[in-house]
């Protein structure tokens, strides 16, 4: 049964009665209305709590939207109260704010929002006795290791705020676990990219691919920030996982939460294979048709050379593995833009 979508204040309590729910806080947005999908599409029940600040309810379709702003300082008696109206039986936290260059400028904010939002969702997990929390970590944990493969065990040096919050929410989770007798994962997002349905694609022009396509699409010619890097063509190696390979992998957390046997609590989540910026845009050139010829421009600060996960712990714990490749990913990407136009 599909549930229309319906926007709700968050007085209000959701409609479900007694099948499988889990709440998505920041469900409106790229990857949590992925993952949104996923569920609904498994016959699960859905209720998407966001601001839509950077959301879009249209993205929602199929779940309850109730639009709550999990930074607000009454927000865990708020989000308690929908937990326990629509017998959620878990919770998977999306909603934070996610531009590294922006929290170099803003760290408060930052520190506020994506901390103290967390701090809500776990009380009121605790208050409402809501067990199952799976936590949207980041690759940018790892600061710029200096590894060919990074591996969870790897201690997290952070560089920048959006990544020290992160980390921090790790934390957070470990130590809710131990008070309240929860079940937590953090997936550790490596380079996130693509569109499993067109109309969800990523709206923000913040990370390449969605930079490259925009600078085409109005004439102006990509930048490569530094081809100096120490790396087979001197540009920067990533780890770019489809979206939709992603969503999955909180399905399958979701599933590993209910299982007895839970040996860890992080997972990195990528492909196991680097990209370079150079591939990227060849990429890129390919699904557009057309040969593309980038700028040479300066390093960007902050830039590790390579940054590639091992994906031996998820696969071996979880089951899971990616599946779709650089070209899949890109290919859906320049299919979102052309379907938005
Ligand atoms: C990728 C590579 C750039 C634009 C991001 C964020 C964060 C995290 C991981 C989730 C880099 C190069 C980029 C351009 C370029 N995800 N580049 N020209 O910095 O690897 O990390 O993903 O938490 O969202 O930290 O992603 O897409 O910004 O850059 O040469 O116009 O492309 O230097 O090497 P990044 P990115």
């Amino acid at each position: 049964m599909r549930m229309m979508a319906g926007s709700r204040s968050a007085c209000e309590p959701a409609r479900y009665a007694d099948a499988m729910t889990t709440l998505v806080i920041g469900g409106a947005g790229y990857i949590g209305s992925h993952v949104v999908r996923l569920l609904l599409e498994k016959g699960e029940r859905v209720v998407v709590i966001d601001d839509l600040s950077t959301g879009f309810r249209e993205r929602t379709t199929g779940a309850e939207l109730v639009e709550l702003d999990v930074t607000r300082p009454d927000a865990a008696e708020k989000l308690a109260f929908q937990m326990k109206a629509s017998g959620a039986n878990a919770v998977i936290h999306f909603a934070a704010h996610k531009q590294v260059g922006e929290s170099v400028a803003k760290p408060e904010m930052y520190w506020h929002d994506n901390v103290a939002g967390l701090a809500h969702v776990l009380e009121a997990c605790a208050t409402a006795g809501v067990r199952d929390v799976v936590f949207s970590s980041s690759a940018a944990v790892y600061g710029m290791p200096d590894v060919d493969l990074v591996t969870e065990d790897l201690t997290p040096q952070p560089i920048n705020p959006y990544g020290a919050t992160k980390y921090v929410g790790e934390w957070m989770l470990a130590d809710a676990e131990r008070a309240h007798d929860l079940r937590t994962v953090a997936l550790r997002y490596f380079n996130v990219a693509g569109a499993g349905w067109p109309e969800l694609a990523d709206t923000l022009v913040m990370n390449l691919v969605p930079i490259v396509l925009d600078a085409l699409e109005q004439g102006k010619t990509p930048i490569v920030f530094g081809n100096d890097y120490n790396t087979p063509d001197g540009t920067c190696i990533r780890d770019y996982v489809h979206v939709l390979d992603l969503a999955d992998a909180h399905i399958a957390a979701l599933e590993y939460l209910r299982g007895e046997e839970r040996p860890h609590r992080v997972f990195n989540v990528g492909t196991g294979t680097g990209s370079s910026v150079l591939e990227v845009i060849e990429a890129i050139g390919r699904a557009l048709g057309q040969e593309i010829t980038p700028t040479i421009g300066e390093r960007r600060p902050g830039d590790p050379a390579r940054l590639i996960c091992s994906t031996d712990r998820i696969r071996e714990t979880l089951g899971w593995s990616s599946t779709k490749t650089l070209d899949d990913i890109v290919r859906s990407a320049v299919e979102a833009r052309r379907a938005a136009q």
